[in-house]
């Protein structure tokens, strides 16, 4: 990624291509002006979604499979409903119904979905890396749906539209000094990997919260503060994003109690006062409710985003599929830019 100072982007840059990867497995992979040309893309979708009628023909022919090796609701539906609305075939792999359940290697299942000529295919996998060593096995794009506790790119994108949406009902523009607090099971979770990534790459102050246990060792190699109390980290911070314990990916207690979790790291009304005072709530899903955030919170009109990221999910998903399937349909947006669209 560019250490360019994020305050001097060039949007797009001269004579570069709008969209040069094949695959979408991390934000890791890309420069912060390719993160925003996603965010710029996403736009016409989610006006699109806002409307009656939410169907174009962009992808009409293509097929793209779902093969979900976890269990999801969010994202699962989202990239159902964004291939569809695209005008593709969309077709839904489940693990549990799947070869896999009888021996079948990942490598072996990646060569079948190739070998079926599919133009996309969406992978949310338990194992952190699943996901690229598809990606290098087929011909077609690959999105990482999140793998092991690695990345979740279109959650991070998600949520940055989320933000920048917000920001922007606000007469505001940069991430640039934006103060973004992460609270929860930083260890086990893609979610933080990849908005961490994307936020510090766009700007943003963003801070880490979590007990001790589930903390990751050398956090601030990622260029983030890390807290172990939650008071300070939410102190005036503008942003504050609740995740979940990722009790599925956890060996043996983290916590001693959910009791005792809540009263420490739990987002409550009380507690949201130290944030600043505009500051927008965002959790990814699923929530668990009374845990790592409080009802009220999470229900509230005027501070929760957390049904505008799911909305945002299905905009964000819906530029992924149409950006990274350009090359194949031969349509512009790959290709060298024309001058007058570079900054
Ligand atoms: N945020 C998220 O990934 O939710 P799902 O597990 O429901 O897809």
């Amino acid at each position: 990624m560019s250490d360019a100072p994020p305050s001097s982007f060039t949007r797009y840059p001269a004579g570069g291509e709008a969209f040069p990867h094949k695959d979408l497995t991390g934000i890791s992979e890309l420069a912060p002006w390719q993160i925003l040309y996603l965010l710029d893309e996403a736009e016409q979708w989610v006006t699109l979604n806002r409307q009656a009628t939410k169907h174009v023909d962009a992808l009409a022919g293509l097929t793209i499979i779902n093969a979900f090796f976890e269990n999801s609701t969010r994202t699962l539906l989202s990239f159902e409903i964004a291939g569809k609305r695209l005008g593709a075939d969309v077709v839904n792999m489940h693990a549990a119904q799947s070869s896999v359940k009888k021996g079948e290697t990942l490598i072996d299942t990646a060569a079948t979905l190739n070998a079926m000529q599919v133009d996309a295919i969406v992978i949310r996998h338990a194992s952190s890396g699943a996901v690229r060593l598809i990606a290098d096995k087929v011909d077609c794009p690959v999105l990482n749906a999140g793998d092991g506790r690695h990345e979740h790119p279109t959650q991070a994108l998600l949520d940055a539209l989320t933000i920048r949406q917000w920001m922007r009902a606000r007469g505001e523009e940069e991430f640039n000094g934006l103060k973004v607090a992460i609270c929860g099971d930083i260890l086990h979770s893609r979610v933080a990997r990849s908005n961490i990534l994307l936020l510090s790459a766009l700007g943003a102050e963003v801070r880490v919260c979590a007990p001790p246990a589930l903390m990751p060792a050398a956090i601030e190699q990622m260029r983030v503060s890390p807290y172990t109390n939650f008071n300070e980290a939410i102190d005036g911070a503008d942003v504050v994003m609740m995740l979940r314990l990722q009790n599925e990916r956890m060996s043996g207690p983290f916590i001693p109690s959910a009791r005792e979790y809540r009263h420490l790291y739990g987002l409550t009304t009380e507690r949201l006062k130290r944030a600043a005072p505009h500051a927008l709530v965002m959790h990814p899903g699923p929530m668990n409710r009374g845990v790592e955030i409080d009802s009220d919170v999470a229900d509230s009109i005027e501070r929760s985003a957390i049904t505008r990221q799911v909305e945002m999910g299905v905009a964000i998903r819906m530029a992924c599929l149409d950006v990274l399937t350009r090359r194949a349909r031969g349509v512009p947006g790959w290709e060298p830019l024309k001058a007058e669209e570079t900054a």
